[in-house]
């Protein structure tokens, strides 16, 4: 049994802005999850940061990816399971997406070449091909592009910020599990609760 409620909401923490700089982290590509028509839809995403003082998670996307449309405001889920320590986070929040701040541009030109070569994609995420293939331009393809190349693909770059208003913590024991359920309303004073 954990030590405290304050013991796990570290622990979550811990976990999560780990996660964010080692991507051999399990909960490096957690799922995020949105409501798109009505309908939910799942999609795993790298953990770019987590910031507890702010509490918010970073991931990255293209702007024009069906994920983001309609997602500034609206409501997301983000899952991770970490199998080492047995623990599962479900964090819910609001989805806040940045494409035009200085942050923003920062972060894009912090990112590798071949990073950011990802979004010289000629149309949006999903857009039917005739056959298989990455969406690339030809004259990219296989290479590593110049700085001046990669001038046209920022306006395809998004952060998506989730502003998290509450961690619901799972862990499983042998000897019993435990849950606790932590909101921003609350003061993150957190709350156990039955598994
Ligand atoms: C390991 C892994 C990491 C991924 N990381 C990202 C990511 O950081 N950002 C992103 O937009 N899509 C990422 N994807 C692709 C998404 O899962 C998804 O296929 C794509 O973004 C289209 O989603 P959408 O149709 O919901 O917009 C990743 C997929 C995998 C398998």
């Amino acid at each position: 049994m954990e030590n405290g409620l304050a013991d796990a909401l570290d622990t979550a923490w811990r976990l999560l802005v780990r996660a964010a700089a080692d991507r051999r982290s399990p909960m490096h590509t957690p799922v995020v999850a949105t409501i798109a028509d009505g309908a939910p839809d799942a999609r795993v995403m790298v953990l770019r940061a987590a910031d507890r003082a702010a509490a918010s998670l970073r991931f990255h996307t293209d702007a024009r990816s069906p994920k983001c449309a309609g997602l500034d405001g609206a409501p997301v889920t983000v899952l991770a399971y970490h199998p080492g320590e047995a623990i599962q986070l479900r964090i819910g929040g609001t989805a806040r997406i940045d494409r035009d701040s200085a942050a923003a541009d920062a972060i894009w030109a912090q990112a590798t070449p071949f990073a950011r070569r990802c979004y010289l994609v000629g149309a949006a995420p999903g857009t039917p091909l005739a056959a298989a293939g990455s969406g690339l331009p030809g004259w990219v393809a296989g290479r590593k592009p110049a700085e001046a190349e990669l001038v046209p693909a920022r306006p395809n770059f998004a952060l998506v910020h989730i502003d998290i208003a509450r961690i619901d913590w799972l862990h499983l024991a042998q000897g019993g599990h435990a849950r606790a359920v932590f909101c921003a309303a609350d003061g993150w004073a957190g709350e156990w609760c039955v598994p």
